[in-house]
Order: C-alpha cells, then sequence, then structure tokens
C-alpha cells in the first residue's frame, strides 16, 4: 500500500508485509548507485541491519553502518556529532544518502544528520516500530535532546521515501507496541472519531490483523495535517495533543516513562483539566484510557504538577510568556488555545487531580 505525503518535495510511504528484505527494491527510481550508510541502534541492529544490508549489496549499492546505543537518553549532540563523523569518515557525498533504520529516537537522528552533513544529502526512513510508522517517520520532523528538554535542536527534513514493513513490530515489547498505540489515540482524537472509537478494547493482535490498512488510515490523517502546515505554524500544532505534558513527563522521570506512555498520560491530564476550566463540555479522560485496554499504562503514576511545570517551560512551546495548548472540543475534534503560560500550573493540577 502507498500513501503520498504531498509536502513541497512529495514522498510516498510504502506499507507492506516483508519489504524489509527487499527494500532496495521499493526505492524511488532516482536512487540509483552509491553508498547507502545505515543509521540504527544497537538492537535494530542485531534484528535487521543483516537483511537490509544484503537487499542493498544485491542491488549493488555500497553499505556501510553506524549503530548506537538504544534509548532516549542516547538521543544527544555527542552521537550526532559521532554520526556526522562516521559519514566524513567513510567518504559519504551528496550522492550517497542515508537509511535511518528504527524507531522514533534512529529516525530523528539519522534524519538530523541527512539534514545537516554537505548541508543536505538524500535520507529514506525505515521504520521498524508501531510508533515510528503511524508518527515520527512521516512530516520530516528530525531533532536530538538538549539538557534543557527534549527535541530542543533539529530540521524540518523531510525523507525521499518512507520504507515500513510492520512485520518487524513482532520483536517489539509491550510497552514498545503501546507507545504506537498512543499516536494512533492521539490521531483518532484529533481528527477521526471513527478511528478512535474503533480503538476501545482493542487487542495488540487485533491491532496487528489489518496492520497495513491501519498505519496507512494513520498516515492519511497525519500526512493530510503536515500537507497543511508542514513547518508547523498553525494546524499542525493539533499532533502535539498530550505532548506537552508527556515531554515534562518524560523529562521529569529521566526518559523512565516511555514517550508513548508520556504522552497517554498527557492527553488524559489535558482532557481532564479542559473540561474542569470550562474549555470543553465533557471529560473525556475514561474514553482515553479505555484505548489502552490491552496495553502497559501510567495513569495511575503520582506525577507532582509543580515539577511537570518547571520541566514543560524549558520544552520548546513556551513562546514568551503565551503558549498554546492543545484541548478537545469533541472526540475527533481538537483545537488550539493560547493561554498564559503560568496557567500551566492550575492545567496540571487539574488534570492530576483524583475526582
Ligand atoms: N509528531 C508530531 C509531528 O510530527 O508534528
Amino acid at each position: 500500500m502507498k500513501v503520498r505525503i504531498n509536502v513541497r518535495k512529495p514522498y510516498d510511504v510504502i506499507i507492506e508485509t516483508g519489504i524489509i528484505n527487499e527494500i532496495a527494491a521499493y526505492f524511488p527510481t532516482y536512487i540509483r548507485g552509491g553508498t547507502a550508510a545505515v543509521i540504527t541502534d544497537d538492537n535494530v541492529f542485531a534484528l535487521y541491519e543483516p537483511a537490509v544490508r544484503k537487499s542493498l549489496e544485491n542491488a549493488g549499492f555500497n553499505v556501510i553502518s553506524y549503530a548506537f546505543k538504544n534509548g532516549e537518553n542516547h538521543k544527544t549532540t555527542d552521537e550526532l556529532f559521532k554520526i556526522l563523523n562516521f559519514l566524513a569518515d567513510n567518504k559519504v557525498t551528496r550522492s550517497d544518502f542515508i537509511i535511518a533504520l528504527g524507531g522514533g529516537i534512529a529516525g530523528d537522528m539519522a534524519g538530523f544528520a541527512a539534514g545537516i552533513y554537505l548541508r543536505g544529502i538524500r535520507y529514506i526512513q525505515v521504520p521498524t516500530t508501531f510508533l515510528a510508522a503511524v508518527d515520527s517517520s512521516v512530516g520530516g520532523k528530525t531533532a536530538v535532546n538538549l539538557g534543557a528538554g527534549k527535541n530542543l535542536a533539529g530540521l524540518f527534513y523531510q525523507p525521499e521515501a518512507v520504507i515500513c514493513d510492520p512485520e518487524t513490530f513482532r520483536t517489539l515489547d509491550d510497552v514498545t507496541f503501546a507507545d504506537g498505540v498512543s499516536e494512533v489515540v492521539k490521531h483518532g482524537f484529533i481528527a477521526d472519531e471513527e478511528l478512535f472509537r474503533c480503538l476501545s478494547g482493542k487487542t495488540r493482535s487485533e491491532y496487528m490483523k489489518n496492520i497495513v490498512e491501519f498505519i496507512s488510515r494513520n498516515i492519511k490523517i497525519k500526512g493530510g495535517i503536515v500537507a497543511a502546515d508542514e513547518f508547523e505554524k498553525g494546524k499542525r500544532q493539533l499532533l502535539n495533543f498530550g505532548h506537552t505534558a508527556g515531554h515534562a513527563i518524560e523529562k521529569c522521570t529521566n526518559h523512565a516513562v516511555s514517550h508513548g506512555q508520556a504522552v497517554a498520560a498527557g492527553m488524559i491530564i489535558m482532557s481532564r483539566a479542559a473540561y474542569k476550566k470550562g474549555f470543553c463540555d465533557c471529560d473525556f479522560s475514561q474514553e482515553i484510557a479505555a484505548a489502552y485496554f490491552d496495553f502497559p499504562n501510567v495513569f495511575n503514576m503520582n506525577f507532582c504538577a509543580e515539577k511537570l511545570y518547571e520541566a514543560a517551560l524549558s520544552d520548546k512551546k513556551r513562546s514568551g510568556v503565551k503558549i498554546n495548548i492543545i484541548i478537545p472540543e469533541r472526540i475527533g475534534k481538537c483545537v488550539i488555545k493560547e493561554i498564559e503560560a503560568i496557567e500551566l500550573l492550575e492545567i496540571f493540577k487539574l488534570g492530576l487531580e483524583k475526582d
């Protein structure tokens, strides 16, 4: 299945089971020879680099590979510069390209390296996690974390293509699979009521039954929003639903809570708080929680509103003393609301309060 992403330089997302073993066959026709630099983490390297290498070498590419240590704590400027030096040491040129192989962290770092190495070389996203497939591999956001917060240095830099084999999700643990569920819940909640309603009670094996169609539906939602607002000046901010609180939770727990779990908690916090503040007519937090039926979640963890507030305000979503938050209007429709930054503390308190 193919989904076209109509940004300034359009590209395809190709989703098929089994294509990790023949990925070179799915490249855009203009990527023919040269060096393919595979950037991945050590876990994914062991699982999928050999298959990717074999397909690339059979198609006549020279293949070099770099694996960094898995985990959000390694999405750093240090690691980024190691990747850049690896590319330079191997004399990678502008006619060569990068393969970002793995989850969101590999996609973010390899994409960022592609965007700044030689002032930009081509790259292909090959997501191997549910989260990367339905969200981070599409839309061109690339970044590394800084001490002050998540994704604070980065570029909007679109890939040449996204090639996704959902068979790779079978090696994910349940927490990592659930990270993808969070972004799916988000897409349904902000833009597609029917999608959202079909998530409640859905098990992992049910997700996997029609996974190609399911990813494609999510990518169409995300692709439509990204095409309308590639550089996040307006509508694309809707995709950040749950992320202001979520990024703060990740930071406060030093990433012990995964991105998807933190976003899930963030969506609950914001829905509950929006209702209590009178920004919307219903509290949708129970419906959001129900979408995690078969998955580990962090809804019962006791986060401290003050600590989350401190962490959130050093996040990039702060702009002067006003910030934008994303709040529900109804299921399938969220809106952007500008608030005073200091109001965020009350919002976190209300969102964390048990009734
Ligand atoms: N993950 C949100 C975005 O790509 O805008």
